[in-house]
């Protein structure tokens, strides 16, 4: 059972990515268990303060590191978290080989910044990993939060259907996926490839091989022949 929490300011943005499907189902099969908090319960004052300005000037809160820490200390008392992730446009970028790392674990923290950015000293002294789900900013973590646990949780075994199919997804083998078909096996006059219903294993075998190669070369030669 891989445990998930998930420290966010707007908690709402994450009802629907783990109430459905996949996600649903691990949590159902007891394969995993996601907790969503909100950083608010832990704020400062009667105004449930999360964010100040920041020294040096410049424009946008910060999260201030009081909340979090404290938030952070009442759930590692609760339990130990294998890693405590901070995700962040300036983070280490989130790769396959991450997800895969990461379905592992026993316990995560995943904490979701907001406005500029949290106070360095959260950073350098309570997160052990931070995390960037692209190049590109969003207006909080939580989306990048529901990135990383659905990537996650959907290689835990025991949560797809078909064992072998996180095996076969893109980036697994470094290769892109091969192009896929299903009924009707003629549509509009466009036509399924011949080989795939020859029944021929090793030669639909190959042909997906060369079909993922050439995919891969053509979109993302940036992946190949990376040792
Ligand atoms: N928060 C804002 N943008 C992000 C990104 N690209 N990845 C992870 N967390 C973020």
């Amino acid at each position: 059972m891989l445990c998930i929490d998930v420290l966010a300011v707007i908690p709402e943005l994450l009802e629907g990515p783990f109430a459905h499907s996949i996600l649903k189902r691990a949590q159902d099969r007891e394969l995993m268990q996601v907790r969503v908090f909100d950083l608010r319960t832990w704020g400062l004052g009667k105004h449930k303060q999360i964010d100040d300005y920041q020294y040096g000037g410049g424009a946008g809160m910060v999260m201030m590191v009081e909340p979090l820490h404290q938030a952070i200390k009442d759930l590692q008392e609760e339990h130990k978290y294998d890693e405590v992730i901070f995700l962040t446009p300036d983070g280490e970028p989130f790769k396959q080989g991450i997800a895969n790392q990461l379905s592992l674990s026993k316990r995560l923290l995943l904490i979701c910044g907001h406005y500029k950015g949290i106070d360095q000293r959260v950073r350098d002294h309570l997160v052990t990993r931070e995390i960037s789900i692209g190049d590109y900013v969003l207006s909080g973590g939580e989306l990048a939060a529901a990135v990383v646990v659905d990537a996650v949780g959907r290689l835990l075994p025991g949560v797809l259907n078909d064992e072998t199919s996180a095996l076969e997804d893109s980036f697994q083998n470094e290769l892109l996926s091969h192009p896929v078909y299903t009924r009707p096996q003629e549509f509009n006059g466009w036509n399924v490839p011949e080989i795939l219903l020859s029944g021929h294993e090793q030669k639909i075998r190959d042909w997906r091989e060369e079909k993922a190669l050439r995919k891969t070369r053509a979109v993302r030669p940036d992946i190949l022949n990376k040792e």
